[in-house]
Formats: C-alpha cells, structure tokens, sequence
C-alpha cells in the first residue's frame, strides 16, 4: 500500500493548476447512460473514482475512452445490466448516481445498499422516495435497492433534507419522465448546476439548477453533446489551506473564486492574505493566523469537505477554534491522528474545539476518509520532522496527482510504495 512521506517546514512558491471537480464528473459520467449516443466529458480529474466510475459503466454496457488525460468519450447504445454490484459500491458510494439514469433510460435499475461509511451512516433514503413519487416500484432486500417503472412520471417531490445525490439523481431520472417535475428543497452545490447544464447540452429541458427549486419538462429522448467539467473548489480550498499554513506565495489557476465565498471570507477572518482573481486565487502566508469559529453547512455556507482541512489550519491559529460539523456525525476522525502529532483539539459530540497554536511534529499517521487524509497532509506540510500518512488509497479517490502538485511549488513530499 502507498504511503506519503512528508518533511514539513518548506513554504510554497509558484503555480498549481486546479482540476475537473470530481463531485461534478462523477454525475456527469452517470447521466450519459440516459442517451444512446456519445457524449464527451472534458476537464475530468484522473482520480480513482472515475476509474471505478469507468468500470461500473463498462459492466452497464457502456464504451468508455480516455482520449487524453483529461477527458472521456462515453457511448451506452444498450445498457446490458442494470445492476451496481456490491464490489464496486463498497468502494465508492457515489455508485448510487446510475439509479436515477437507469431506472429512467430502461425501466429498471439494481444497485447494491451503500452502507454507512467512515464520516456517518450516509442513508438513501429520500433517493428513494423520491423514485416512488416518480411512480417507481422500490424494493429494497438481500442488500440491493430495487428499483422498476413503465415509464416514470413527473411529480412535485419536496425534499426533508438537502441532499446532494438526492438531487442529482432525482434530476437525471426526471428528464425523461412523462410530463413536469419539481424538486423543493433542493441542493444548491454548484456541482448541482453543472450537472443540469450537461443534461440541457443532451436535450432535457431543466431550469432553476443552483436554485432550492428545480423544474424539470420531460422529454421522450436525450441526445449526445460535449461538455466541460467545472473546477474542483475543495481541491483549491485545500491548497489554499495549504498556502497559508506552509507560508509562501501560491497562485491557484483554472479555479472559480465564486464557488469559494465561504471559504475565502473564512480564511480571511483567520488573518489569511487572500487574492481573487478570474479563474485564480493567490494565497500568501507567512502573516500571524488567529481562531475563527465555522459550523459547515450546504453550499454556499462553509463544505463539510472543507472542514477537516480547515481544522489543521486552525491548529496554527493563535486562540480557541469551534468547529461544528452540521452535515455528518462522525466526521471528526482526523482530530486524533492531528493529536498525534501535537495539536490541542476536543472533540465534544458535533463540535470540536481547537486551541492554537500548536507546534506539530512528524509521526506516522493514518487516512480514514479523503478529506480527512487531506488534513493529514496540510499538518505535515507545517510538522517538525517527517511525517508518513498511510492509506492515502483514500486521497488517490480524489485528489488528482496531490503529491506531485505539491512537489512543484516546494514541498518536500514524496510517494513510497
Ligand atoms: N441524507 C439522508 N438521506 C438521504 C440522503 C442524504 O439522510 O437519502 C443525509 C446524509 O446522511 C447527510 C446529509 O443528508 O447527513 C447530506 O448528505 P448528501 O446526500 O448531501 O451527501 P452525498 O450526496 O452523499 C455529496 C458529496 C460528498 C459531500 C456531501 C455534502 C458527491 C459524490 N459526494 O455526498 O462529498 O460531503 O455531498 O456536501 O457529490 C467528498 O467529496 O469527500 C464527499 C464526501
């Protein structure tokens, strides 16, 4: 299993490049099963979940290319099982995005339970009710989600709670519905919003994406198109975590500074020099950073995938942090390897309160979920010493070449095998 061997201390000079949003093109690659020709997807992070995201529609029964490094030729003229295995949903939940597409395209769709997972229990149970508003039949035994329909029919479906893939595969499934759908309540993430302007590029008829109420006309039939995935605002986030905590001066490229308001405004707060520009954000350190409390909420409040980064650029803040973590119940597991390597961090039910500033030091550390294996890497960037993360196989899921980024404006990082 790879590791990352990490010497802290070098501040970051120079340019990185940020990537495709992987929360962007894994429902992007999903929706091209709702049409029997081809559909190009550019600007896709070469991260391993779209690698199981390619073996999961090949098992579908669609032709799957990577022309370039960073873009997808998809074509389903058949879809020839309609069915998630177990095997590929244990390692990426986000397999449930083929449920709203095949059930849609071809009447049935079989996709094994994703289980709770390290940040929280993850139900998907508003997916599910919202299939049956549509006027699917939904089983749910011997492990799998079963789900049958005629033809599927547009309803107003009000969601309890906001819900990312909820929304995603609600919207896919509704353009070819018979007749209108609204969906209340809906997630206003931008990935959201990039999946809806795929699905109109194909032929859907879909307005209000990136709005809590999204109207979706059905059409009988989706064409092919090509389109361009948006960037990665949790990847910029960390490296501007990055930047601040390593010192430095580090310009963000290819990025959208408007889908990071609340992080921007956040760090700010801390005492974080931040510059935006068109597609770019500078990050200097080096300046003193001071305690700002945060509680994650739905876009556009502070992500919860932001949040275990921002924990370790509050363990070098001067003064006391809360973090609350409103969206997952367990998703604090990066606090105890942090300690490890001598943060002051309590954690108290959904809160965790972070006293600053630590001096941190190497140690051996474990990755528990990716974005917690990011926080890992942001403290060793800061540590005394040599840090080794382990089971950064959660990192590879979906950060693109973080090592090596890394490497190019300084950091002394480096992959073992
Ligand atoms: N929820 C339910 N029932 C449902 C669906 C969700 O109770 O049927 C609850 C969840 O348990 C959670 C909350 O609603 O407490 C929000 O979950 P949501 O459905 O929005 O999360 P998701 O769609 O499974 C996506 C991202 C996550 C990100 C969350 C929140 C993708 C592929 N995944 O997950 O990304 O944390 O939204 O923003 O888009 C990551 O990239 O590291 C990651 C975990």
């Amino acid at each position: 299993m790879d590791k990352l061997k990490i010497k802290g201390g070098a501040p970051l000079q120079g340019q990185i490049q940020i990537s495709g949003a992987k929360n962007s093109a894994l429902p992007a690659m999903a929706a091209t099963l709702l049409t029997a020709e081809e559909v190009t997807l550019e600007n896709l992070p070469m991260v391993n979940d779209i690698i199981t995201t390619r073996r999961l529609l090949r098992e579908l029964g669609s032709e799957v290319e990577f022309p370039s490094n960073s873009s997808a030729r998809l074509k389903t003229r058949n879809v020839i099982s309609h069915e998630a295995p177990y095997e590929l949903v244990k390692t990426m939940r986000a397999s449930v995005l083929v449920l709203g597409p095949l059930l849609a395209r071809s009447g049935r769709a079989r996709v094994s339970m994703p289980g709770g997972c390290a940040i929280g229990a993850r139900p998907i149970d508003l997916h599910i009710k919202g299939f049956e508003k549509l006027g699917a039949s939904v089983a749910t035994e011997y492990g799998y989600v079963e789900a049958t329909a005629k033809r599927l029919k547009g309803a107003n479906i009000v969601f309890e709670k906001i819900t990312v893939t909820g929304t995603e595969n609600l919207m896919m499934a509704a353009t070819l519905a018979e007749g209108t759908t609204t969906l209340g309540n809906a997630a206003l993430e931008p990935e959201v919003a990039d999946l809806a302007q795929l699905l109109n590029k194909m032929g859907a008829k879909i307005s209000g994406a990136g709005t809590s109420t999204i109207t979706i006309e059905g059409v009988d039939t989706l064409h092919g198109a090509k389109h361009s995935i948006i960037p990665d605002r949790i990847e910029a986030g960390t490296f501007l975590a990055a930047g601040a905590m390593a010192g430095g001066d580090l310009e963000l490229v290819s990025c959208d500074p408007g889908h990071l308001t609340s992080v921007i405004s956040k760090f700010r707060e801390a005492g974080v020099n931040i510059e935006e520009g068109k597609g770019r954000v500078r990050v200097r350190g080096g300046s003193p950073l001071r305690s700002a409390d945060v509680v994650t909420h739905e876009y556009p409040g502070f992500a919860t995938d932001m949040q275990a980064q921002y924990m370790a650029l509050m363990t070098q803040a001067n003064g006391i942090s809360l973090i609350t973590e409103s969206i997952f119940e367990n998703r604090f597991i990066h606090a105890s390897e942090l300690v490890r390597m001598g943060a002051n961090i309590r954690i108290d039910g959904s809160r965790a309160v972070v006293a600053g500033k630590s001096r941190l030091t190497g140690a051996t550390v474990i990755a528990s979920d990716l974005r917690a294996s990011a926080s890992l890497v942001l403290a060793a960037l800061v540590a005394k010493g040599v840090t080794t993360v382990d089971r950064i196989y959660h990192l590879d899921r979906g950060y693109e070449k973080l090592e090596e980024k890394l490497r190019s404006v300084g950091a002394h990082i480096d992959r073992v095998k």
